[in-house]
């Protein structure tokens, strides 16, 4: 089964598309079947995947979401064999206007993906910088979420306006969603602010920051203008080195995660051995004993 993953802050230009790309692109080198869910009208997603926009103007997430397409028509691969992409393009900006007469309006996206939920290891869902119908699509269908988080001054203005609005999201339509952690983006080392805001927003959430910090790193701005992920655009960078060692946290706390369920399956089992020792019927001398 697919975990979702929603990368979302209403906030622009904080790496929520450096990081839906790169970060699905190490899960994909790491083996992990990904699909990146481009759910932003700005489309950036699908061209720093290397998708020319005349290919997918007819087949993209607003034909799922909207036109009744089945979404596996509307995917498209990518330069790496483990990695898809679903493109979104301007027509989407139509979609929050239709969306709204329409039924169940929160919960378009989640029924789009029904069908691809067993073909995929990770979904990760590309939201645009607004707190919209689209990103509450996204968050309505995620398993967890992402908080990209630039290191600059107002970095946590508006924080507390998306944890409130996932938490609606949670009380109202999507039990399970959960913080899988706030990332640190476009950290200059060098500059006093950018550490100040660091150590704050590890202060304020010291159990749900990713340990990995993304470096401000040129070679980050430089791959999407050539359709590749860091990765392949240059594997040494430290930006490629930042994005493998985010993959590498979020796949050890899924295998953290099923290791907690197997547990509680012991447990269960357990409970129902013990339950069988005691519901053995007891030899007469036993019997007699008690
Ligand atoms: N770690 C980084 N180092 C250098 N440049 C970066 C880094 N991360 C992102 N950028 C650049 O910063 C700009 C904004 O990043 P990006 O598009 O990922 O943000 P976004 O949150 O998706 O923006 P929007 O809100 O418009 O969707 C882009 O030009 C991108 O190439
Ligand atoms: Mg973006």
């Amino acid at each position: 089964m697919a975990r979702i993953i929603a990368i979302a802050n209403q906030k622009g230009g904080v790496g929520k598309t450096t990081t839906s790309v790169n970060l699905a692109a190490c899960l994909a080198a790491a083996d992990k079947k990904t699909l990146v869910l481009d759910l932003d009208p700005q489309g950036n997603a699908s061209v720093a995947l290397g998708l020319e926009k005349e290919a997918f103007t007819n087949a993209n997430i607003y034909h799922a979401m909207i036109g009744g397409e089945n979404i596996e028509n509307c995917i498209y691969k990518t330069e790496l064999s483990y990695l898809d992409i679903c493109p979104s393009d301007n027509n989407l900006i139509g979609a929050e206007v239709e969306l709204m007469q329409a039924f169940a309006r929160e919960s378009k996206l989640k029924a789009a993906l029904e069908p691809i939920m067993k073909v995929y290891d990770y979904i990760i869902i590309d939201c645009p910088p607004s707190l919209s119908l689209l990103t509450v699509n996204g968050l309505n269908a995620a398993h967890s979420y992402i908080v990209p988080m630039q290191t600059e001054y107002f970095a946590m203005e508006g924080l507390a306006q998306l944890i409130n609005t996932v938490k609606l999201i949670k009380q109202n339509l999507n039990p399970i969603i959960e913080l899988e952690g706030i990332l640190l983006t476009m950290y200059d080392g060098r500059n006093n602010l950018a550490k100040l805001v660091a150590n704050e927003i590890r202060t304020h959430f010291p159990q749900d920051t990713f340990k990995t910090i993304i470096p401000r790193n040129v070679k980050l701005s430089e791959c999407p203008s050539h359709g590749k992920p860091i990765i392949i655009y240059d594997i040494t960078s430290k930006g490629a080195e930042a994005y493998l060692n985010v993959a590498k946290e979020i796949i050890l706390k899924e295998k953290d995660r099923v290791v907690e369920d197997e547990n509680q399956l012991s447990l269960v089992d357990k409970i129902i051995n013990k339950n069988e020792e005691t519901f053995e019927i007891p030899s007469f001398d036993e019997y007699q004993l008690q």
